[in-house]
């Protein structure tokens, strides 16, 4: 049996782009989606038109320059926000409406002072209303992490008899734990009448780190769309990160589900995003970040060196990135030092290894890390007769 495809919603243009001091201008964000197009999106979610006349411009032009990917731009459930989201993406091939409203308590109380009811109704109105522009209208329940699941139910119930084609159940807030994401899932899956007529979708921040994981709980309970951002970048501790759930679905087959993206091409795609939005990817990165494929302890090395398999559960090269990489520290041992002393040409023999490696070890101690330009350095003081 053929896998599920999960659908891959990238958000770094709307949510990622709510970095504070990260702002993108037209041309970078015109690049970057046309970079999502050629790596597989989906849904490429471009702007929140009303914001300003600058993201209503960008989500005109992404509009007319995206291929493949439906184009996305957000709404709050008002008349005005949903009229001017359809005039910007009227030039789309695929146009998506992404509108919705607070559902849990607090922000029924505290954003709209209102009760339950009179939320429904807007989130109905909203939703019908932008069916009138476009067919294919997305129903964010924002706050749904912390919101109560009947009452999630009825909404959801609601706007699918609106004519909502997706069900975006954000945990806004970071809030929830991976199992209850999931449970959340599998409760709206089993409860809402006519379910079946729509997709449910996966967003969550970073808030406790748990954004990851709970995008995969939910796709494991039902959801088959995940919205997430090149890097995790987003607001306070940033949405859930492109790489690392394509990367978790590729490399758990026993879960049966998949996605389109192109993998070969996230390594570039991370480092284009990071530099024009000016912020770095951090070194430890999960599949991106500039040690993900490096080793620099002993033991680690020399079984990496034996067979790759040992310690990486990813092939670099899948990723976009050409090797794994042996970094020599004080921590790494002989395997490392004559692998490395190979490749700038330096065949050393045993004995030659033992001592060149107690030189070595003298220079690791004073500096974090030993490159391949060191090492004739380190050869030469040990006065050994080795020709390179
Ligand atoms: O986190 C959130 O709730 C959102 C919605 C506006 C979709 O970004
Ligand atoms: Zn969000």
């Amino acid at each position: 049996m053929g896998k599920d495809i999960v659908q891959i919603f990238d958000t770094t243009l709307r949510d990622g782009e709510q970095v504070p001091g990260c702002k993108l201008d037209a041309e970078q964000k015109l690049v970057i989606a046309e970079r999502l197009d050629d790596l597989g999106v989906d849904v490429i979610e471009a702007g929140f038109p009303i914001s300003s006349p600058g993201d209503f411009k960008a989500v005109v032009e992404i509009s007319k320059l995206v291929k493949n990917a439906t184009v996305c731009g957000l709404t709050r459930a008002v008349k005005k926000d949903i009229e001017v989201a359809a005039e910007a993406l009227k030039h789309a091939k695929k146009p998506r409406i992404h509108t919705g409203i607070g559902t849990s308590d607090s922000h029924i109380k505290h954003k709209f002072n209102s009760n339950r009811d009179a939320i429904i109704e807007r989130a109905v109105s909203a939703v019908s209303y932008a069916k009138t522009f476009v067919e294919d209208v997305e129903f964010y329940a924002e706050d749904a992490g912390r919101t109560d699941n009947d009452f999630l139910a009825r909404i959801c119930e609601a706007v699918v008899q609106a004519g909502a084609t997706v069900l975006n159940i954000p945990d806004t807030t970071g809030y929830c734990l991976p199992e209850e994401y999931g449970a959340k899932m599998k409760y709206l899956k089993e409860n809402v009448k006519g379910i079946e007529k729509a997709i449910l979708s996966c967003h969550c921040h970073n808030d406790l780190g748990l954004a990851t994981a709970n995008s995969i709980a939910g796709v494991i309970n039902g959801a088959r769309q995940i919205e997430c951002t090149i890097n995790g970048i987003g607001e306070r501790a940033g949405n859930t990160s492109l790489e690392e759930v394509v990367m978790i679905l590729r490399q758990h087959p026993d879960l049966n589900l998949d996605t389109n993206i192109n993998s070969k091409l996230l390594f570039s795609t991370s480092q284009m995003v990071s530099q024009k939005m000016g912020m770095v990817v951090q070194p430890n990165k999960a599949i991106v970040g500039a040690n993900a494929f490096a080793h620099s302890s002993g033991i680690h090395q020399d079984g990496v060196i034996k067979n790759r398999e040992t310690y990486e559960i990813i092939d670099p090269e899948d990723v976009g990135v050409n090797e794994s990489s042996i970094v020599l520290t004080a921590r790494s041992g002989r395997a490392a030092l004559a692998y490395r002393a190979k490749i700038v040409g330096y065949e050393l023999t045993k004995r030659q290894l033992d001592d060149v490696y107690q030189e070595f070890l003298k220079f690791a101690d004073v500096q974090r890390e030993i490159s391949d330009e060191d090492i004739p350095r380190i050869i030469g003081a040990c006065k050994l007769d080795i020709e390179s």
